[in-house]
């Protein structure tokens, strides 16, 4: 991972992890001049905007993803970005599952190698602190590996 690139976030609903990881990373990566993006492996929230507690942990660090729309992730995306980062093992394999049929040069890598960033969706306001400090790690990585 030595050259910026665009990046697309992922996670399963695009409405708690993957639209903070886009916000954090946006905020993060403004010196290049790169695509930041996110999506869901399913379908459920599409058009939605983010979970209140995601928008309420990013607005408490500053950023605002509130205007944020949920999507699903298609492969199309595979051509677009360079770097995709999956905050759980099975966002990866279900990746990894349309790579059998669609070829790609795109990198897919857990965003907080070798962590998982759990689904703070059942949880309280902790889990989203948690995930928010995960993501922010996560992030760091990244940047820290281009730089
Ligand atoms: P996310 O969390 O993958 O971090 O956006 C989830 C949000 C909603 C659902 C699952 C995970 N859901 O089942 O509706």
């Amino acid at each position: 991972m030595y050259k910026p690139g665009n990046v697309l976030m992922v996670c399963l609903g695009n409405i708690c992890r993957s639209p903070l990881a886009q916000g954090v990373f946006q905020n993060m990566s403004k010196e290049y001049n790169i695509k930041v993006d996110s999506a869901g492996i399913a379908n459920y929230h599409t058009g939605h905007p983010p979970d209140k507690r995601s928008i309420y942990v990013a607005q408490k660090n500053g950023i605002d993803i509130s205007k944020q729309k949920a999507r699903q992730f298609k492969v199309e995306d595979f051509k677009i970005f360079q770097y995709i980062f999956v905050m759980d093992k099975q966002n990866f394999f279900s990746l990894k599952k349309l790579c059998e049929t669609y070829q790609t040069n795109s990198l897919i890598q857990l965003l907080n190698k070798p962590y998982e960033i759990e689904d703070p969706y059942y949880g309280d306001d902790k889990s989203f602190e948690i995930a928010y400090n995960k993501i922010y790690q996560g992030c760091k990585r990244v940047l820290s590996s281009w730089r």
